[in-house]
Parts: structure tokens; sequence; C-alpha cells
């Protein structure tokens, strides 16, 4: 597995103001657009092309598009929703589909609750985005799934971790081609299972407690 932390103060400047209790539900959308257009530069460095021929007002050149079968960006609802207009900016060819998880707060045990895939991923290159990664349960399970339907390789893209949860996906998908791109990995997770210093339940800032 790869795994690209962010290293750039742009980036740590809006991971700080997003992670301050203070920011409002509407800047904080804001700044998670933002943050995933950055990041997506990065996680996107493979995506796979085709060279095409253009005319340009002076001549005829080499250029390349996206192949097909496009790529496919996958949020996991809830709080992934927040990184998909960010990401689909970058790459407006891509298809969506939507993964729907919540993990139980006693025993972190991620369900899937909502599915809306295409029943064959042969070949595709999956982007999976999820805000949070803190035990690796949804964000695991979600990798796990998009093979089992045939991914040819699978880029998450998180603003933050915990040093538990990118153990925990590499454990998980030893011997599939994943790249995992991070805004930053904080301390360590706490007993309730938060990302400390962390930025708090991203759903309930980005949408408000459900
Ligand atoms: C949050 C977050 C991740 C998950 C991370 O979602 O968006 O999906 O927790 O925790 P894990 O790494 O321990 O699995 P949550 O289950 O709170 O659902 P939500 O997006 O609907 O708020
Ligand atoms: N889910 C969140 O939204 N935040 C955390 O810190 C951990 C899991």
């Amino acid at each position: 597995m790869r795994v690209h932390v962010a290293d750039h103060p742009l980036i740590t400047h809006k991971l700080t103001v997003l992670r301050d209790v203070q920011t409002s539900s509407p800047v904080f959308r804001q700044l998670t657009e933002e943050l995933v257009t950055l990041l997506a530069y990065e996680a996107t460095r493979n995506v796979r092309v085709d060279p095409v021929e253009i005319q340009t007002p002076v001549t005829t050149t080499t250029g390349v598009k996206i192949s097909e079968p496009r790529p496919i960006v996958v949020p996991i609802l809830r709080a992934g929703l927040g990184m998909l207009e960010g990401m689909v900016k970058l790459l407006p060819t891509a298809e969506v589909g939507f993964l729907g998880m919540v993990r139980d707060e006693e025993t972190f045990e991620p369900t899937t609750y909502a599915e809306r895939l295409p029943d064959d991923l042969s070949d595709r290159q999956c982007f999976v985005l999820d805000p949070m990664l803190a035990t690796g349960g949804s964000l695991g399970a979600a990798i796990k799934f998009l093979f089992a339907r045939g991914a040819q390789d699978v880029t998450a893209i998180c603003l933050l971790g915990a040093p538990e949860g990118v153990a925990a996906i590499e454990k998980q998908v030893e011997g599939h081609d994943v790249t995992l791109v991070l805004g930053a990995v904080d301390e360590r997770l706490n007993e309730k299972g938060y990302i400390v210093p962390g930025l708090g339940d991203a759903g309930d800032r980005l949408y408000g407690t459900a």
C-alpha cells in the first residue's frame, strides 16, 4: 500500500480552520470541498490516460485523455458526501457510485446500509472518499467491497487519519493495489474511537446531528 500524507502549508492551514470547534457548518463544508480538490491532485497522479491526436490553431500534437472505462468516485455516506463536489471538479468525467456505512459507536464495527455501484468494476480505477480514517473499519470494508466487485486499484482520500487506522488498512488490503492519500495523520485514537486532536464527528460538523 502506498501512503501519501500531504505536506503543504495551504492544506495544513485549511485543516486548522476545519479542526476549530468554532468553525460553522457552511465554512466546514466549503473547506472540505477545497481540501479534497487539493488532495485529489495527488490522488489522481496515476489515473490512466490514452494518447489522443488534436489540432491546435498552430499544428497537430499528441495529448492525453482519461481512459475508458472511466474512473469511479465512491463517497462513503454520510460524511464522504461532503467531499464529492471537490473531487468531481477535478475529475468531471468520472462516474459516481455510493456506499452508505455507519459504525457502531460501541464496537466500532461498520454496517453497510446502502449501495449504488456497478455490479462489475473490472478494470475500474476507484477513488473512495471518506474524511475520517479512525479505526479503519469503515474504509477497510469499503475497499474490500470494491475489490470483491473486480476493481483494478483503489485510491482512498481522507482528510484526517489515525496511525491505528492507517496500520489497520495496510493489514486488511495486503496483496491489493491501494493508495491512501491523507491531509494529515494525527496522534492517536481516544477510548471512544475518535481521532486526537482530530475535528470531532465529521458527519455532524458537515450536516448537523442526525
Ligand atoms: C465516520 C467517518 C468514517 C468512520 C470512520 O462515519 O465518516 O466513515 O466514521 O471511523 P472508522 O475508521 O472507525 O470506521 P460515521 O460512521 O460516523 O457515519 P456518518 O458519516 O454518517 O457520520
Ligand atoms: N468518525 C468521525 O467522524 N470522527 C472521528 O474522529 C472518528 C470517527
